[in-house]
């Protein structure tokens, strides 16, 4: 075995014993496919590192990147993809995630990838080309939008941070289809979720911590958000040390430690919790044991069971 192959090999062995890689589909993809083919300018033992390494700044924020393999691992499970399916990625940045749905999906299936800036995209081509996965279709457009011509699609997926769901992905999803994505909740708490369709709403049928960057575009986290946002996580942090779970009194007893278990302590505190996501237009009311987050076009409803 070459040197590349043993450190590729033992990414994917130490994803597979950590168990978030735990399906064989998911474990032959990533066996099969190198991830330095996408990060052609990385040396060898960063690119085999279980890390997120940003590929792209803009004004001196990351803006792309390779996301860390643990989370790819994690999101792929949630998707669930099957041989032959039609798969969409918000989010094509180097393209690694894309070929890896590719050897997942097969030559009946089809994988379409979306990012927002060309140059993104032109470099995802050469490196899913050079890796031998011509057939993804690599696409210039504000992924916000969706991609209506080759809808409906079976799965779609977000590798960035969306804060609220757009009507477009709910609309492309075939009726058993699945979308996953980092959602933001609340303040700076993203979560990745699976969503199934359900009547006239989405539920959640797995949850997971992640860190994502921020989708950009025409369907971005409001302005508005982003400046409260900046002053919560001062005061909050402030706060947290001073006063801690009361800062949460308005809320019932219970979401209030479960929410504070989870700006605090990750991933355990997901454990039971249900997201619901309701076009603002339903108007859903929510029970007492519920929590609910206006967002701009849907409301999040959240509960433990
Ligand atoms: C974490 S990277 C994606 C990693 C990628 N899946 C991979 O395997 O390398 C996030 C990508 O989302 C893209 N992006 C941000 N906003 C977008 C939008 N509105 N539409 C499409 N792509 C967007 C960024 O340009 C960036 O390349």
């Amino acid at each position: 075995m070459s040197n590349i192959s043993a450190l590729h090999q033992a990414l994917v062995e130490r994803l597979k014993q950590e168990g978030l890689i735990r399906t064989p589909r998911v474990e032959a993809a990533f066996r099969a496919v190198p991830r330095h083919l996408f990060l052609p300018d990385v040396p060898l033992e960063k690119v085999y590192k279980d890390d997120a390494i940003v590929t792209k700044y803009l004004d001196g924020k990351p803006v792309s990147s390779s996301s860390q393999p643990a989370v790819m691992a994690i999101m792929l499970e949630q998707l669930d993809l099957q041989p032959g399916d039609r798969v969409l990625e918000i989010g094509a940045g180097t393209g690694y995630n894309a070929a890896l749905m590719a050897h997942i999906v097969g030559e009946s299936g089809q994988v379409i990838a979306i990012d927002i800036d060309e140059d993104i995209v032109q470099d995802a081509q050469m490196h899913l080309e050079k890796a031998g996965f011509e057939q993804v279709k690599v696409i210039c457009a504000d992924g916000g939008f969706g991609y209506p011509s080759a809808a409906p699609y079976d799965r779609i997926i977000l590798t960035v941070a969306a804060w609220d769901i757009a009507i477009a992905w709910q609309e492309q999803l075939k009726p058993q289809g699945r979308l996953v994505l980092p959602l933001t909740l609340k303040d700076d708490i993203q979560i990745t979720i699976a969503f199934e369709l359900a009547d006239g709403y989405l539920v959640s049928v797995s949850t997971s911590n992640c860190g994502f960057m921020k989708l950009r575009g025409a369907f971005a986290e409001p302005q508005e958000v982003q400046k409260a946002q900046k002053n919560i996580s001062f005061r909050l942090k402030k706060l947290l040390i001073q006063v801690g779970t009361m800062l949460l009194l308005p809320l019932p007893l219970q979401l209030r430690l479960k929410l504070y278990n989870l700006t605090r302590f990750g991933r355990s505190s997901l454990q039971g919790m249900r997201i619901r996501v309701y076009p603002q237009n339903t108007q859903y009311r929510p029970a007492a044991n519920e929590l609910a987050i206006a967002k701009r076009w849907t409301q999040v409803i959240l509960d433990w069971q």
